[in-house]
């Protein structure tokens, strides 16, 4: 499987959105990541759809939504409606994450988990036939800019064995950087996610092709 790689806009100037984004479009980036917190599931407080559907009607590459939120059925609806090409609900808050996944695949959008450094991966298990990718957070969610936690290349690996024989996409998000890339490409992952890696440098299109080079190398070895 090819590489991904997903600007987070978390780290972006949020003054100027519409030129970020045609940056990272200009640089390659294959999906847009967006941080959706509400402030009780994280400590952090970002948008909803309002600015989502701002966001789809400037972007050309497909969006990325990772709801960091405790009611995320609420918002599935005018997600679908934005539109974005892919919903990740968090696995610590969905009780009932079967219906949620098929009701985000009934609107045509892929469904996806997000799961936090501590939450254990075979909790998910059950859940892959419904499940298009898997969002591994490789830091604690509400933040952009903290460090990657190094225990999360063993649970990519137990997740791509896991899930094998399937197409499987699997995300990381936190902390993703160029010194990294290449060993997370090689536990498996085939999206990368990048907030501070991206934005955090002047040059947006080159951050993101070292990214790619980087891990593009390591996945080959
Ligand atoms: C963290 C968010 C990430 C964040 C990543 O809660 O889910 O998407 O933007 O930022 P960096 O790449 O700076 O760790
Ligand atoms: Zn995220």
């Amino acid at each position: 499987m090819s590489i991904r790689l997903a600007p987070s806009i978390l780290s972006a100037d949020f003054a100027h959105l519409a030129d970020e984004v045609a940056e990272v479009e200009r640089g390659g980036a294959e999906l847009l990541h967006l941080d959706i917190m509400d402030g009780h599931f994280v400590p952090n407080l970002t948008f909803g759809p309002p600015v989502v559907r701002a966001i789809a009607s400037q972007s050309k590459i497909a969006l990325d939504a990772h709801l960091m939120v405790t009611d995320p059925d609420n918002l599935i609806d005018d997600l679908i409606a934005a539109p974005v090409a892919r919903i990740a609900v968090h696995v610590e808050v969905c009780s009932h994450l079967q219906r949620i996944l098929e009701s985000i695949r009934t609107g045509g959008v892929e469904a996806g988990i997000a799961i936090n450094p501590a939450s254990a991966i075979s909790l998910l298990e059950d859940a892959l036939p419904w499940t298009d990718f898997v969002l591994i957070m490789s830091v604690n969610p509400g933040f952009g800019g903290q460090d990657f936690i190094p225990e999360t290349l063993e649970k990519i690996s137990r997740l791509r064995q896991m899930a094998a024989g399937r197409s499987l996409d699997i995300a990381v998000d936190g902390g993703v950087c160029l010194e990294n890339v290449a060993s997370l490409a090689d536990a498996g992952a085939t999206t990368l996610i990048a907030g501070s890696a991206i934005f955090g440098l002047e040059d947006r299109a080159s951050a993101i092709s070292g990214l790619r080079q980087a891990a593009t190398f390591g996945g080959e070895r």
